[in-house]
């Protein structure tokens, strides 16, 4: 079902709004990590981690979700579909991997926070405390990614959406 054009642009004012709040969001909790893992202030490394595991929970995840969902939304309302060009499987693809690391990295968020409100992480948390850092500058280039796709919108079809575009323009016999 496509979408009347006033439903089109409010779906895509959230989408925007979700998915490049996101990098901010993403961008703001990878400076907090390399503040965790490379600050030699206790209360710097404790402030971080606490403030990490809130970004993490109350923005990063829902945000993450949001921009899918209405990404998928957007997709299935518009003449794009969700499976007729790359560009949009392509981000598909990568907003559903950033997802899945995302929330396998919502434990050890959890855990460093937990620590932290006591006291601050021992070199044995030095390995969750470094995977943090490389997952979040990952999340970040990968989630450029879509922005770009998003923006130039490359002419690459599959070939259902070649057969969807060609039943479209066959005249009815
Ligand atoms: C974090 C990941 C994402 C980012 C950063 C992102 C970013 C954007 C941006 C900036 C636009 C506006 C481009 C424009 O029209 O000028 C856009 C549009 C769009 N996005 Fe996303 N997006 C993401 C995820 C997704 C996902 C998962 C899907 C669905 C599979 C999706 C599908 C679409 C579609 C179909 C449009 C065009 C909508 C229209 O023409 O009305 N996006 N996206």
């Amino acid at each position: 079902m496509i979408m009347k054009p006033r439903l089109r642009k409010f779906a895509l004012t959230a989408h925007v709004t979700s998915s490049v709040g996101l990098l901010g969001a993403v961008a703001g909790f990878l400076a907090l990590a390399v503040a965790g893992l490379a600050s030699t202030d206790a209360e710097t490394v404790r402030a971080a981690y606490l403030a990490m595991n809130l970004l993490a929970e109350f923005i990063i995840v829902p945000l993450m979700l949001a921009s899918l969902v209405i990404g998928i939304i957007q997709s299935l309302g518009t003449r794009w579909g969700l499976f007729r060009y790359y560009w949009v499987l392509a981000k598909l693809a990568l907003t559903v991997l950033a997802t899945v690391v995302l929330l396998f990295q919502m434990d050890s968020i959890g855990l460093l926070a937990g620590i932290a409100a006591k006291t601050t992480p021992a070199s044995a948390d030095l390995g969750q405390q470094i995977r943090l850092v490389i997952h979040s500058a990952g999340g970040l280039l990968v989630l450029i990614v879509p922005v770009a796709l998003s923006v130039y919108k490359p002419p690459g079809a599959t070939r259902y959406g070649f057969r969807k575009a060609q039943e479209a323009t066959d005249l009815p016999r």
